[in-house]
């Protein structure tokens, strides 16, 4: 069993290089079965969502290559199926998005329901609404794959979001992109991740306005070309290691970001008093200055606080004096990592979607487990700020999400390996 081993209680310094988005990763690589000519994605971060997307798309005929470690070729124009069924894609939430590209590219998809993270239902119904309103038929074969199909080319249709939900827009956007006439999305997501599949699917020759405001305009086109693409920077990883900054009350710079993807993350941090600098791609976090100040959080849509953030604010927050709250608006269930923090001794009840946190109570190392990736974040950032050894189980999720996390931790001046534990025994893996 491999487990992360943190001793904490020491700040952070240094600087930090941030990988590309995996969420938009997750969605730009099997958006190029759309294309009509091989690509190549770059900025994609090693993590091993990735390497699952590409071991599915190659199963289904597909040649992707990694060309070094943040790039990769892929060959779309010799998939053979468009049946995506194994136990691969079951593993992975992102494997709905095989759905749009399929339905878009071949007027068919048969895709496992989706895996990944654990907290709550997660259901896709408007997803599958938005593909009907196209003209597909969809159908949940055996309770455990989604079949969706239309007899005539899909067509554009005006799809009004119930919720706003990211995936449902992306997956709307690849199924709309080679279908006839114009689709709209009404309610639209407007995350980082939205605008960056849009404009890869606008640099192949598709035409989609509007990302990134809550109506997105697609006029589908039959032909995408091959491009090279970079992907966008990942938010989300970048407000994990400024909450870690923050945390362990360090300094550190965090590179290669997109200041503005980080607005509402940066604003909480100074309203608890971190003195924050921003640069043209880079955002210096300084926790050293005074004591840091209580806050409440409420976890919206983009441009709103992301739930992504969430469980890291969480560990954060209860190592500064006074009552918190936190509201999460976007999952029902995203606080099972809660007793995990409460076993290193933080005060936390959750009501509903609240979380109360009463902050600054003593801290001890303990044993704890990611419940989910964010979670696992969380908990690195818990163990950092308590003195003490603490290890860190079920690290796959952390591993699904964030790239070189030891390594990166460790340039920090971070305690942090990767153990492997049998039994009695226990082995360093590598840094
Ligand atoms: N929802 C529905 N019906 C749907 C789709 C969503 O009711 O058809 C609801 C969900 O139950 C949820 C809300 O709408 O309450 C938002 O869900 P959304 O569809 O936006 O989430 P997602 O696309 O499944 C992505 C990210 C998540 C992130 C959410 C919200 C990917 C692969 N995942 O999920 O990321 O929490 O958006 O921003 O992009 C993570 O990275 O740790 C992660 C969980």
């Amino acid at each position: 069993m491999e487990k992360f081993v943190v001793t904490g209680g020491k700040p952070l310094f240094g600087e930090v290089n941030i990988s590309g988005a995996k969420n938009a990763a997750v969605a730009i690589i099997p958006a190029v079965i759309l294309c009509d000519e091989p690509c190549q994605i770059e900025n994609i971060p090693n993590i091993s969502d990735v390497s699952l997307i590409s071991r599915i798309l190659q199963q289904m005929g597909a040649n992707v290559r990694r060309i070094n470690k943040s790039s990769l070729y892929i060959d779309p124009t010799h998939i053979k199926t468009c049946n995506a069924t194994t136990d691969l894609v079951r593993g992975m939430r992102a494997s709905y998005y095989l759905l749009g590209a399929l339905l878009g590219k071949y007027g068919k998809a048969k895709v496992a329901l989706p895996g990944g993270c654990n907290f709550g239902v997660r259901p896709i119904d408007q997803h599958l609404k938005g593909f009907e309103a196209m003209g597909a038929r969809t159908s949940l074969v055996d309770g455990a794959i989604i079949e969706a199909e239309c007899d005539e080319p899909l067509e554009g249709n005006h799809i009004y979001l119930d919720v706003v939900s990211v995936g449902a827009t992306m997956n709307i956007m690849l199924a709309a992109s080679k279908a006839q006439g114009l689709t709209i999305i009404e309610n639209a997501a407007k995350e980082p991740h939205i605008v960056d599949l849009a404009n890869f699917l606008n640099s192949m020759g598709a035409d989609i306005r509007g990302a990134g405001t809550d109506v997105i305009k697609i006029r589908g086109v039959g032909y995408l070309h091959g491009v090279t693409y970079s992907i966008i920077p990942d938010q989300i990883e970048a407000g994990t290691y400024m909450c870690a900054a923050a945390a362990t009350r360090g300094c550190i710079t965090v590179n290669n970001i997109t200041p503005k993807h980080l607005d509402s993350i940066t604003a909480k941090l100074r309203e608890m008093g971190v003195v924050i600098t921003e640069y043209d791609e880079s955002i210096k976090i300084d926790a050293t200055q005074r004591p840091l100040k209580r806050c409440n959080i409420k976890t919206m849509p983009h441009p709103g606080f992301p739930t992504d953030c969430q469980p890291q604010f969480a560990a954060l927050l209860m190592s500064v004096p006074g009552t918190s709250i936190i509201n999460e608006n976007v999952w029902d269930n995203r606080y099972q990592y809660v007793s995990e923090l409460i076993r290193m001794g933080a005060q936390i009840s959750v009501e509903g979607r609240l979380a109360i946190i009463e902050g600054g109570a003593p801290l001890t190392a303990a044993p704890v487990k990611a419940t989910d990736l964010r979670a696992g974040a969380a908990m690195i950032i818990a163990a950092l700020e308590v003195k003490g050894t603490t290890e860190i189980s079920s690290i796959q999720y952390i591993e699904r999400g964030y790239e070189d996390v030891v390594e990166k931790f460790r340039a920090l001046g971070a305690d942090i390996k990767k153990v492997y534990f049998t039994g009695d025994n226990e082995e360093e893996l590598g840094a």
